[in-house]
């Protein structure tokens, strides 16, 4: 069996961070996205590995490398563009061979992984499997309506959903599914769509097989989303410190302190994770915040929220529900005229009070 990642799009949703990063390499609890989706699928025995990439190839290529840090082989298929994920399924058939494959968006995460989910696959051999998840809004999702058990239709983020159960970004499947990718056109958004290749499948009789997960999973494509994974993935973390924490400061609950971090005077609530080489100088950093490596934060109050490498924070009040990005530096002036100064990217947003 195989496994095919997909890391093209765009990330329009999580701007401005993904107009120089990647939307997939977005930590989560300080580990790239991506990185959990590829660990779901080595936990699963599988050795082969293609990953679908667009125009962020060259970062996606220089983190995840040949594979060989988690003991598989990595192969890129370039995507000229975003076409749909049943276009990357048609470019991926000479990597597939013919064997049946395990689909991921490397945007999901899913707690619990897709270990038995694979075994059930591998053993049972359906033509496809699909996850569904019960959500509050279907109307974002590829949407399932059941019948006995049985998938009767599948609709792409329908407006008037027939159900609340939406399809997770893990597919499993066989080589049927290359017919199903050259049969079908584009859907209104001019994309080919997987949801559009399971319906042929289902048309044409083929066994597709639905299974409702229920543990918790995400579609990180936005900040509230990556947030509440950074909430998740943070309380199933245990406490570690192998930083250095000195005597004035104190450390409450669930946190984990990277090598080579400094924690000088200040209160550190978790769930935390503080990066390698990060510094928490006369600070307080409050429950679900996840501070990535070479970060400095001085005279200042963090609490819910992801901070990427490089960036520092000074003297900073409270900064709450934030996605920082990299190489960022937020601080506070006595310059006159007293005045916001401020040199923010794109499609950024910044709330001030
Ligand atoms: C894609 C699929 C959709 C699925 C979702 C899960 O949507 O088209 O059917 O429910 O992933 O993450 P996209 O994220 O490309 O809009």
């Amino acid at each position: 069996m195989k496994a095919l990642i997909l890391s093209g799009g765009k990330g329009t949703r999580l701007r401005p961070i993904t107009h120089t990063s990647a939307k997939q390499l977005v930590p989560v609890a300080n580990k790239p996205i991506l990185f959990y989706g590829i660990e779901a699928i080595v936990e699963c025995g599988i050795k082969d590995i293609g990953i679908v990439v667009g125009e962020t190839r060259a970062e996606i290529e220089s983190a995840v490398g040949d594979g060989s840090k988690w003991g598989v082989r990595v192969t890129y298929i370039p995507q000229s563009a975003p076409l749909g994920l049943a276009h990357a399924v048609k470019i991926s058939e000479e990597f597939i061979a013919g064997e049946p494959f395990v689909m991921y968006l490397g945007d999901n995460l899913i707690k619990d992984g897709i270990k038995p989910l694979v075994s059930e696959f591998a053993s049972s051999r359906p033509d496809a499997q699909i996850l569904l998840a019960r959500v509050s809004n279907p109307n974002q999702f590829g949407v399932a309506e059941l019948e006995d058990g049985r998938v009767r239709r599948l609709e792409e983020k329908p407006s008037a959903p027939k159900s609340d159960m939406a399809l997770v970004g893990v597919y499993m499947f066989n080589a049927k599914i290359f017919d199903a990718v050259r049969a079908i056109k584009p859907s209104r958004r001019g994309e080919l769509e997987i949801t559009d290749a399971i319906q042929y499948l289902i048309d044409k009789g083929a066994d597709v097989r639905p299974h409702v997960i229920n543990g918790w999973w995400k579609d990180t494509g936005k900040l509230d989303d990556m947030l509440e994974a950074n909430r998740i993935i943070l309380s199933t973390k245990k406490k570690s410190l192998r930083g250095s924490v000195d005597s004035s400061s104190t450390i409450e609950g669930l946190v984990e302190i990277a090598e080579g971090a400094v924690v000088e005077n200040s209160t550190i609530r978790g769930p935390v994770i503080v990066g390698e080489n990060t510094r928490i100088v006369n600070s307080y950093i409050g429950p679900y915040t996840s501070i990535y490596y070479n970060v400095v934060v001085e005279n200042s109050e963090i609490e819910h929220s992801i901070i990427l490498e490089n960036s520092r924070i000074k003297d900073i009040k409270r900064l709450e529900d934030s996605l920082i990005g990299q190489n960022v530096e937020i601080s506070r002036t006595l310059k006159k005229p007293a005045a916001y100064r401020i040199m923010v990217g794109d499609s950024s947003r910044v709330e001030i009070i």
